[in-house]
């Protein structure tokens, strides 16, 4: 019988692509994926636990859900069973089953290929079942393959966990220790998601450029070598990875930024702050200006790379001088777009117990201030693709009536009048306007398709509506 399965996803990329696994997982035992919790047979809560108030917005949705769950069972529908799992359940699952009776399953990111038998517990038991080990077998061995289209543009995990221990993050907790997914494994998974019409593949880790694993030649392949590798496979247009860290970009994966045509200029390396007190203090192993040298290195093998980033600001100590430091560095390397975040007290991170936490009014002066550096850096970056066209692929139907939403090579969203048939083509564009945060064109001509020779053209198809 078919059973309703509805998925609610927090977090980073990683979590969404476990959402999508977790569906996979479950589509033998007959649930179909919903839009809306009401009535559904299962709900799965996919939670974040990188700043504050996760687990209490977790609590709160917890709460919605019961009474759901309640009205279900009173009009003889069934019994839903509801999940937590993800990042806040690997570090709070206990607090979960003790003050949410009516959580039936509660597991953390490693344990989701155990499903099924979690399934089979929760609905002969009445307590909660709470599985947050680490196991010693690799849950990317055990799962299934990809039962739905993943869509024109989709995730593979290749990399997960983080050896690191950033003193602010709780990632090394919660995703557990570094681990690099088998070479073989990662082709044959890429391989599928291309058939199944997948276009473009974004390489997900936590740490996603420390990935390495044993190539068939039985010598040690680093990203690098696996993106060359993917750029092998016929109709997959485009590669991205993230996120990487800036002490593991090796010169072969610098290299493949000039030398893969597949694999596109836009890289997001999170550097968190500009002072080398601060970066020291959080643990990060590397200096302002070896950051600086990495960018340089990689713009010199691919002047077009457009980068991104991630910033906290008001990390314990952080002085206004440590401040004007990360002005600085954002000044310095010009970002496409960045991610900012006020630091925000994790439990169990070194950072926390720090005794010169910053006040509340400084952080947000210093957030509003780094925003509108990089806004202005984004308007300018986006600005500057005004009246050139520029290959985009589309990737799904805009909000607008007739229009499709794409990606050009640089991450941007692209807004077009286009025919649906385009979608999951690479089409040129002319960029017409440029807002915020994105770009709105007209299809000019042709479809573009990457080969692993490079791009070539093929013959028009005809556009526009
Ligand atoms: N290595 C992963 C980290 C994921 S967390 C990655 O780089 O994607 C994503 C971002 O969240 C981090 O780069 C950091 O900028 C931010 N972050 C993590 N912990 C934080 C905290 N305690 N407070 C504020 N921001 C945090
Ligand atoms: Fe967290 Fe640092 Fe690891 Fe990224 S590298 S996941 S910020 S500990
Ligand atoms: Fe959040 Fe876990 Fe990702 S804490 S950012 S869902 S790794």
């Amino acid at each position: 019988m078919s059973k309703t399965l509805f998925i609610k996803t927090w977090g980073c990329q990683m979590n969404v692509y476990d959402s999508a696994r977790m569906a996979d997982v479950l589509a033998p035992l007959g649930y179909r994926p919903v839009e809306e919790p009401d009535g559904a047979d299962m709900v799965i809560l996919n939670t974040c636990h990188i700043r504050e108030k996760a687990a209490e917005k977790v609590f709160s949705e917890l709460g919605r859900l019961r009474i759901l769950k309640d009205e279900k069972a009173t009009a003889g529908n069934g019994r839903m069973i509801l999940a937590v799992a993800g990042c806040v359940a690997q570090a709070e699952g206990e607090e979960i089953v003790a003050r949410a009776p009516q959580v039936d399953m509660v597991f953390g990111p490693q344990t989701y290929h155990t499903l099924p038998e979690m399934v089979a517990k929760a609905t002969r038991a009445t307590g909660s079942v709470l599985n947050t080990d680490f196991p010693a077998e690799s849950k990317f061995d055990h799962l299934p393959e990809e039962s739905n289209s993943q869509g024109v543009s989709a995730f593979l995990a290749v990399q997960e966990g983080c050896d690191k221990f950033c003193t602010f993050c709780v990632v090394p907790y919660t995703r557990g220790a570094e681990f690099s997914r088998p070479a073989a494994q990662i082709v044959l998974e890429a391989k599928r998601l291309v058939a199944g019409g997948t276009r473009e593949i974004s390489l997900l880790g936590q740490n996603v450029n420390a990935w390495h694993g044993d190539g068939p030649d039985g010598s040690t392949w680093g990203l690098g070598r696996l993106i060359r590798e993917l750029a092998e496979i016929d109709g997959l247009a485009r590669i991205r990875y993230t996120t990487s860290h800036p002490r593991d970009m090796d010169d072969d994966l610098i290299r493949a930024h000039a030398e893969v045509p597949q694999l596109m200029p836009y890289l997001h390396l999170p550097v968190q702050a500009g002072s080398d007190r601060i970066l020291a203090a959080m643990n990060r192993k590397h200096t302002a200006d070896d950051y600086r040298r990495v960018v340089d290195r990689l713009r010199a093998v691919n002047p077009d790379l457009a980068l991104s980033g991630d910033f906290i600001v008001g990390f314990p100590g952080e002085s206004d001088a440590d401040f004007a430091a990360t002005l600085k560095l954002v000044s310095d390397v010009g970002y496409a777009q960045a991610y900012t975040f006020k630091y925000s007290p994790r439990p169990g991170t070194p950072a926390a117990l720090e005794g010169s936490q910053v006040a509340e009014e400084v952080k947000e002066a210093r957030l509003a201030a780094l925003q509108q550096l990089i806004a202005a850096q984004q308007a300018a970056f986006n600005h500057g693709f005004v009246g050139r066209t520029i290959p985009v692929l589309f990737d799904r139907v805009g909000r607008r009536d007739g229009q499709l939403h794409g990606r050009s090579p640089w991450m941007q969203s692209v807004h077009a009048v286009a025919d649906e048939r385009l979608l999951g083509r690479i089409v040129e564009v002319r960029i017409d306007e440029a807002r915020p945060n994105s770009l709105g064109g007209t299809v000019v001509t042709g479809e573009h398709i990457s080969t692993p020779q490079g791009m070539r053209r093929v013959p028009s198809l005809e556009a526009s509506a």
